[in-house]
């Protein structure tokens, strides 16, 4: 079957698309391509992120969203049969006492444009069941990149930083562990930002960060954060290391240069990484594969490398462009969740059960 899913993440740059056939034991990727965000767009989905909408032009956003997907949609040349739309995430608090996540982006649209049944709304039922809502690209990690004989991981560096363990030295099956281990580019792009007044949306190519050099006092501070230490079943997103954070650690930054401000958030994300590894996976690791648009950013695969002593590689050099895995992942779940099967790992998101994952509208 030909699905195609599509994932916007934290960072807001842009929406991925990957078009995959899903076969029983396996999985193709036929065609992968991304649309950035128009300017306005962009900037209500920032704001949405912030708390500073209304309802009123939060509803319009869910519908200008969900518009903005399907057009970017019908630009495949393959026909798919069947969509994974995960939506963009604009609030994400798994851990309070009453917890609740939300996904913007109306997928009616979608269905309307294309005539195939959409799966959409993925990580209320495990929430619902006790769980994160999160993370739920593992599945598709283990399907595609788990090996016999051998501790993997994948690691994916998009806003926010999650890696998914598929350890295999033993077993029948891989032992699975998957995480959020804090920021990936997040703090990197609020300081691109923050330097340039909005012109720049990232550290292109890691060049800041390669001129800079990263101050030692902040990172033994940030590194301090509690988050890194808690024991998975964990997730995050802008909550602990969006905005807030960020106004902090500028102001502690204050006369720092941006290099050395971009050098500094690129070594925290890769220190942070290394500490969760230390602390919570085991200790034989045969590769890391690097996923998402971090692993675009020599500074910060750099910083990791260092940090780290498996070797690493990116998932392009297996076949599947780092754009290219969130999407598949939720191509796969659309497909687990249409032949009712679970998509949810319980022992890695907490929930109490196994349960299908996204609600699913039909033409
Ligand atoms: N050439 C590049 N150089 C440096 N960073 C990059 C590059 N390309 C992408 N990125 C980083 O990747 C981010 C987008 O990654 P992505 O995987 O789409 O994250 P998300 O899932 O949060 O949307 C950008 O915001 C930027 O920080
Ligand atoms: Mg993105």
């Amino acid at each position: 079957m030909n699905v195609l899913g599509i994932m916007s993440g934290t960072s807001i740059d842009s929406v991925d698309f990957a078009l995959c056939s899903v076969a029983e034991k396996r999985m193709e990727l036929r065609e992968v391509w991304s649309a950035d965000f128009p300017k306005a767009l962009r900037a209500n989905l920032h704001a949405a992120a912030r708390n500073d909408l209304k309802s009123w032009e939060f509803c319009q956003l869910h519908h200008d969203l969900g518009r903005f997907y399907a057009s970017h949609a019908a630009r495949s040349k393959g026909h798919a049969q069947l969509v994974g739309l995960h939506g963009q995430t604009v609030f994400h608090n798994p851990s309070h006492k009453n917890p609740a996540t939300f996904q913007l982006g109306e997928p009616a649209y979608l269905v309307e444009k294309l005539r195939v049944p959409v799966v959409n709304n993925f990580r209320v039922a495990d929430l619902a069941a006790g769980g994160q809502g999160a993370p739920l690209a593992t599945i598709f990690h283990q399907f595609v990149f788990a090996e016999r004989g051998k501790h993997v991981c994948v690691h994916n560096l998009g806003g926010i930083s999650n890696v998914t363990s598929l350890d295999w030295t033993r077993g029948a099956k891989p032992g699975v562990l998957a995480f959020d281990t804090g920021p990936a580019n997040m703090l990197i792009d609020f300081a691109a930002r923050h330097f340039s007044n909005g012109k720049r949306q990232f550290d292109f190519n890691g060049k800041w960060a390669a001129g800079g050099n990263f101050s030692e006092d902040l990172l033994r501070r940030w590194l301090r954060h509690p988050y890194f230490l808690k024991q998975p079943p964990k997730s995050t997103g802008r909550e602990l290391f969006g905005e807030p954070f960020f106004k902090k650690a500028i102001q502690q930054m204050h006369g720092l240069s941006r290099f050395d401000v971009a050098a500094t958030f690129t070594e925290f994300t890769a220190r942070s990484i290394a500490l969760n590894y230390r602390k919570h996976l085991p200790a034989r690791l045969d590769k890391i594969i690097l996923t998402g648009g971090g692993a675009l950013n020599p500074s910060l695969v750099r910083a990791i490398q260092s940090n780290l002593s498996a070797p690493i590689l990116t998932s392009d050099e297996l076949g599947w462009p780092v754009q290219s895995i969130e999407p598949a992942a939720f191509a796969l779940l659309a497909h687990l969740r249409v032949n009712e099967r679970p998509g949810n790992l319980p022992r890695t998101t907490g929930a109490n059960r196994a349960v299908l994952c996204g609600q699913i509208s039909k033409p």
